[in-house]
């Protein structure tokens, strides 16, 4: 049996969208355990899914011997180019983006993500190449500064890409609790008062090694090709970076009553959640991982 622990986030609030609907097409771009692919399975509908990580191909591998309706592939969710046959593309009733980590990849500590196990410095959760140990390793000051500046908006990133470069020429800076020593000593002042003060520099770390910003831009800059009309594109957004980069989606690709398209094309969508959806308490009761989470659900017009 393969390691599932993670909890699926807002599902009745996403299932609320589609309850009058029967049979339909969906797309999880974010299996990680599979919880949302269930949910919809259990109310009879199709489910094609994706998702980068081992762990969850193996969680797929099992629950597709159990159930014809399913389907996976192991990719990134940027290349939706696989549901391109001869310039026709297979087209969903809904679909779904979870964004970011499990609470499986959490708890891995090959994968590293966590400031409580001592991991060799990786935080790459989607089986790729790029490691943290490499980014705080071998970049130069100036990479080092944007992806602090940008991913983690430390204000003093300059003052700790510098420390960084310092410490580590007299010694590879190997593990995550060496790096958390190393944030300690740098002198910056980190803004995380309420979470541990390493929040932003992992959080800017973990968005570079899986080059979390890139997969997303990609993901919308094609996302409106596999949608069937009416039909739903869903996203669950874990940090202001990403929710920025929704929000602003939706906003320049808006459609207006009166059969206008913001972007000037042929297509667009109606926004369904002027205001991002947020757990309710109970679920942040039950699962604190959810505190962060926001859905924004839009409909395809063309
Ligand atoms: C928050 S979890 C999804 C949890 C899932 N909805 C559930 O109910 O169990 C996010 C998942 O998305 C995957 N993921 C993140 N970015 C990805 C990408 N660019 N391509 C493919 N999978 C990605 C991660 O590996 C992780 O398993």
């Amino acid at each position: 049996m393969s390691l599932n622990l993670h909890k699926p986030i807002m599902v009745k609030e996403i299932l609320s969208f589609i309850e009058s609907k029967k049979d339909i097409e969906i797309l999880d771009c974010t299996f990680g355990g599979g919880g949302h692919t269930q949910s919809f399975l259990d109310e009879g509908h199709l489910v094609t899914a994706l998702d980068q990580d081992k762990n969850s191909a193996n969680i797929a591998k099992e629950l597709s011997k159990k159930n014809n309706n399913f389907s996976f592939s192991k990719i990134n969710f940027k290349n939706l180019e696989i549901f391109k046959q001869k310039n026709i593309c297979k087209k969903f009733n809904l679909i779904l983006l979870d964004l970011g980590f499990s609470s499986n990849q959490l708890e891995n500590d090959y994968i590293g993500l966590s400031f409580k196990i001592n991991s060799k410095l990786n935080m790459n959760y989607l089986d790729g190449d790029l490691s943290a140990f490499e980014i705080i390793n071998k970049y130069d000051v100036n990479e080092l500064d944007r992806v602090f500046k940008e991913y983690g908006e430390i204000n003093n990133s300059k003052k700790l890409s510098e420390f960084i470069i310092k410490v580590r020429s007299q010694k590879k800076i190997e593990t995550n609790f060496d790096l958390i020593d190393v944030l300690r000593k740098s002198g910056v002042n980190f803004r995380s008062k309420k979470i541990h003060f390493a929040t932003q520099a992992f959080q800017a770390l973990r968005i570079e090694a899986n080059k979390e910003i890139d997969n997303l831009n990609s993901f919308l800059d094609n996302v409106h090709l596999y949608l069937k009309n009416k039909g739903l594109l869903a996203i669950i957004s874990f940090h202001s970076l990403e929710d920025r980069i929704v929000k602003n989606y939706f906003k320049s690709n808006s459609y207006k009553k009166n059969d206008y398209f913001f972007n000037n094309s042929n297509w667009g969508f109606e926004i369904l959640t002027k205001r991002p959806i947020t757990p309710s308490k109970d679920e942040i009761n039950s699962n604190n991982r959810s505190r962060s989470a926001k859905l924004r659900v839009g409909e395809f017009v063309n």
